[in-house]
C-alpha cells in the first residue's frame, strides 16, 4: 500500500494529525523510512564544534544526567559524550528520548549500548538538550477568511476548509492580527510546546538548552506571509506542499519563539539566555576545536559559526527552572 492510500483509510485529518502522519508513521513517516540527511542538514551533523561547545556548557553547569530530546541519528550524544570522556567528566547517565522508532533502532545499532532509552524518575540536576525539536512538531493549519472568519485544512480524501473551532490562545492571536491579514491568509500554529515543557518538568530538568529556528510572534502573523510559514524540504531544496507527498519529505514550522517563551514561563521556566547559535557557540569555545588545517572541516563549521549562515538562522535557549 502506498501513503496516500493508507492516508485514505485514516478518515478527516486535521493538519497536525496528517503532518504526524507524514513524519512519524511507523511504516510510512518521513523519519521512519529515509534518512534525513539526505533531505536537510542540522548543526551536529555538520561539525563537531557544536557538540563540542554542549559538552563545555554541560561541565560549566556541572550537570549530572543529561536527558536528549529528538537525538535524530544520535551524532549530537556520541559526540558529547566523547568529549567529555576525553576531560575526565563523569556523567550519571545520557538517555535518549526519540519519537521514531527507526532512528531509536539506527542509535543502538550505530552505538550499542552507549545510551538509554527509558527516562527513569525525576533526577534533579539533570538538563534537557534538543536540536530541531520544536520545530518538528506538528500543527494545525488555518484559512483568514474575510466572510466566514477562520477554516481549518482538513484531508478527507481531498482538502477541504471547514470553519475552525479556534481554541483561545489561538483566538487572541487571530484578534491581533486578522486586520492585517489579506483574504484567504493561510497561518499555523503548534499546540504541542505546553506538552512537551510538562515533559521536561517530569524529569526533574533544571536547565533546558534548546537550539532551534524560529521568528519573533509579529514576524510569524506578519502579513507577507500569507501562504503560512510550514516547510517542505525534499534533497536540499525547498519544495512547494502537495499532502500526496506525504512521507517523502520533511515538514517542519519554525518555532514561534513568543509563544515558546509563554509556555516556557507558564510550565514553571524562565529564559536565562536567548541568542544566536553562533554567539553561543563562541561563547562555549566551539572554536578551539576546530581543525584549521583541513579545508572542508573549516568550511562546515563556518557554517554553524559566521552569523550570515545557519549561526544567526538558528538561536540558542537556555531556560532554567524558577525558584531553584
Ligand atoms: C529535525 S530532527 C533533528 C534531529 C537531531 N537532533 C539533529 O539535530 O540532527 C527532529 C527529531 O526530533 C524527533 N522528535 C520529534 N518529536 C519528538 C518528541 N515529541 N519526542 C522525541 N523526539 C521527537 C524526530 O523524530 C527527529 O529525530
Amino acid at each position: 500500500m502506498q501513503a496516500v492510500e493508507a492516508l485514505a483509510q485514516k478518515g478527516r485529518l486535521n493538519f497536525s494529525q496528517y503532518m504526524a502522519f507524514a513524519l512519524y508513521d511507523e511504516v510510512y513517516g518521513f523519519y521512519n523510512n529515509t534518512p534525513y540527511t539526505e533531505h536537510f542538514i542540522t548543526a551536529p551533523t555538520r561539525s563537531n564544534c557544536f557538540a563540542y561547545a554542549v559538552a563545555n556548557w554541560i561541565m560549566d553547569q556541572e550537570i549530572e544526567c543529561v536527558i536528549e530530546y529528538g537525538p535524530g541519528m544520535g551524532k549530537l550524544a556520541h559526540e558529547v559524550t566523547h568529549f567529555l570522556k576525553e576531560q575526565s567528566y563523569r556523567l550519571d547517565s545520557y538517555t535518549l528520548v526519540e519519537r521514531s522508532k527507526r532512528l531509536r533502532e539506527k542509535i543502538k545499532a550505530l552505538y550499542p549500548n552507549q545510551f538509554r532509552f527509558e527516562k527513569t524518575e525525576a533526577a534533579p540536576g539533570s538538563a534537557i538538550i534538543a536540536n530541531e525539536l520544536f520545530d518538528a512538531l506538528p500543527v494545525r493549519r488555518f484559512k483568514w477568511d474575510a466572510d466566514k472568519g477562520v477554516l481549518e485544512w482538513f484531508l478527507d480524501h481531498e482538502v477541504v476548509w471547514l470553519p475552525a473551532e479556534v481554541p483561545k490562545e489561538l483566538q487572541l492571536i487571530v484578534d491581533k492580527y486578522s486586520p492585517s491579514w489579506p483574504n484567504g491568509y493561510l497561518f499555523e500554529y503548534c499546540f504541542g510546546y505546553q506538552a512537551l515543557f510538562q515533559d521536561f518538568l517530569s524529569c526533574g530538568a533544571d536547565d533546558v538548552l534548546l537550539f532551534d529556528y524560529g521568528y519573533a510572534q509579529e514576524h510569524f502573523y506578519h502579513p507577507a506571509r500569507y501562504e503560512g510559514n510550514v516547510k517542505v524540504y525534499s534533497k536540499h531544496q525547498m519544495v512547494c506542499f502537495d499532502y500526496k507527498h506525504a512521507g517523502f519529505v520533511d515538514l517542519t514550522l519554525p518555532v514561534n519563539w513568543c509563544q515558546f517563551k509563554h509556555c516556557a514561563h507558564q510550565s514553571g521556566y524562565e529564559v536565562h539566555q536567548f541568542g544566536d547559535m553562533s554567539d553561543f557557540l563562541s561563547e562555549y569555545h566551539a572554536l578551539d576545536v576546530i581543525d584549521y588545517k583541513d579545508p572542508v572541516v573549516t568550511a562546515k563549521a563556518k557554517e554553524l559559526l559566521l552569523p550570515n549562515m545557519m549561526g544567526s538562522a538558528i538561536q540558542a535557549i537556555w531556560l532554567k527552572r524558577k525558584n531553584i
